[in-house]
């Protein structure tokens, strides 16, 4: 005869270690051991990068910190999150350093860090009014801030928050195909004479060729624009490339630009965008995922001139406003259209007569249910600090980024790509004499090389097929100084390449 199952425990059985782990006073005393060390952490300002570690030397570093005690709930090891904490800093890419140039996620700002804690502990999801009272309401009041520089009408728009840029751009996509094709989300495809089809350069985000193939168009259905020497849309050539798409039965029901494209920071011409996409009859989507920020600045608003005529906007906060991945805002024109995007009845969360409260729910409009509170830190920066806070840093960056641009052009054994329209830059290391055939493979080991040092810690690209170093400036604390060392540190590791690989042959 089989065992019965154990009893289940009362409240009187549960083990003293199970009270401690939800205990104030140990609660306290853990923050207190984790802000000392990342204080550490933040007043480090060392030009450093990356300690890339071996996978399975780091899995067995963790391994080492489990508890092997699963029978009863383990005692508290104070040790042991200590430990943990350094080891996933010291891991970490080092984004306060000065020597991190090389994504576009940025240092966050120390205080928006508080507040994600403290989201962490409420633990309040923000789909639903009921569930996250507060962020809610600052969702709504983020959103009508941040109009301001868009310029929509009050009234009539509606901004949801997404985990990701890349959800935020399925998301405008797919209520941009069912403003156009109301019928698609019910019977799919097959009612349609014509084929539902999207245009866009060849240097947007990933994450629209994906959507693309998600939403079921296929990727043959992409228009592709033709760019400039830029790599912004030509607005003319776009036209003709349109009519031709029209020609072969495709109906271009959006078309998107970048603010800021991925590689190089390039900004799309949106007021001409917009003219064209009128003349279709297209959705406008700007992907400003990375370069939506600049709207904060008076100086650099004229970068995105015309948003106020898009369908759509992707804006990232966790790159250029500064807070903890992720925290997308997804910005449209008409809120009706934004309930377009999704059409479901859930009776666990939906009500079917909305009330005050219920009036304030996103989750109707979002892929999401259960979704971070993610607004948080940004409005409590906005809130505590005001718009300047991030227009001021955004135009340093940019400025500091302008002057990399400058100091590289002297540099005779440098290659410049492009001015930089933002704060990414890419260029080459091109000493004379090194074959374009060498080229890209040089990029690749440099940049290789350059983040094993784990001094610095910059990204590559391919531009016009050939491999290209790119730096991102997201740190205030980086000078001409520190780039000068970069330069430094890339020609020296460049030379060395250079010279074993004439050894090699
Ligand atoms: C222009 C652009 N769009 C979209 C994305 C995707 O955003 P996320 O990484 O937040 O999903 C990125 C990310 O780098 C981007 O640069």
């Amino acid at each position: 005869m089989k065992n019965p199952p154990p009893a289940f425990n009362s409240l009187n059985t549960l083990s003293e270690s199970l009270h401690a782990a939800f205990d104030p006073h140990l609660f306290h005393e853990n923050s207190e051991t984790v802000v000392a060390r990342l204080k550490s952490h933040l007043t480090d300002v060392s030009v450093r990068g990356l300690e890339l570690t071996d996978p399975a030397i780091l899995i067995r570093a963790a391994r080492e910190l489990m508890t092997t005690e699963h029978e009863s709930v383990a005692a508290f090891d104070e040790k042991k999150l200590a430990a943990i904490v350094d080891l996933y800093v010291r891991t970490g890419i080092q984004v306060h350093s000065p020597g991190y140039m090389g994504r576009q996620f940025s240092g966050t700002v120390p205080l928006a860090g508080v507040i994600d804690f403290v989201s962490s502990v409420v633990n309040q999801p923000s789909s639903f009014y009921e569930a996250g009272q507060l962020p809610n309401v600052a969702e709504r009041i983020m959103a009508d801030e941040l109009n301001r520089f868009i310029g929509w009408d009050p009234g009539r728009f509606a901004m949801v928050t997404t985990s990701g840029g890349s959800l935020a751009n399925l998301t405008a996509l797919l209520a941009a195909r069912n403003s156009t094709f109301p019928g698609i989300w019910s019977n799919g495809e097959s009612g349609t004479s014509v084929r539902p089809a999207i245009a866009m350069s060849e240097h947007v985000h990933y994450s629209l060729a994906r959507a693309v193939g998600v939403l079921g168009i296929g990727e043959a259905q992409i228009v592709r624009l033709p760019v400039n020497r830029r790599q912004q849309i030509d607005a003319d050539r776009a036209r003709v490339a349109l009519a031709a798409a029209e020609r072969r039965n495709l109906r271009v029901f959006c078309l998107v630009a970048s603010a800021g494209t991925t590689t190089m920071g390039a900004f799309d011409p949106i007021d001409e965008l917009a003219d064209v996409a009128a003349e279709h009859g297209s959705w406008l989507h700007v992907d400003g995922a990375h370069g939506a920020s600049l709207l904060v600045s008076d100086r650099l608003r004229r970068k995105l001139r015309g948003i106020e005529r898009a369908d759509s906007l992707t804006w990232d906060a966790h790159k250029m406003m500064f807070v903890p991945a992720p925290c997308t805002l997804l910005f449209y024109r008409n809120a009706e259209k934004a309930m377009g995007a999704f059409q479901q009845r859930a009776s666990y969360v939906f009500d079917e007569d909305p009330d005050i409260y219920g009036a304030y729910d996103s989750g109707d409009k979002n892929f999401e249910c259960t979704k971070r509170p993610m607004i948080m830190p940004l409005w409590t920066l906005w809130a505590i600090y005001g718009r300047a806070l991030f227009a001021e840093k955004i135009e340093y960056l940019c400025r500091l980024t302008h002057d990399a641009h400058g100091i590289l052009l002297a540099e005779p054994d440098f290659e410049t790509l492009h001015h930089p329209e933002a704060n990414i830059l890419c260029f080459r290391y091109r000493p004379p004499g090194v074959e374009k055939e060498h080229l890209h493979r040089l990029q690749l080991e440099i940049r290789k090389k350059i983040r094993s040092d784990g001094r610095f810690f910059i990204s590559k690209v391919d531009v016009e097929g050939v491999a290209a170093l790119r730096v991102v400036m997201m740190n205030h604390q980086i000078n001409p100084e520190h780039i000068r060392m970069l330069i430094a540190e890339i020609r020296s590791t460049g030379e060395h390449l250079l010279t074993k690989n004439a050894g090699d042959q």
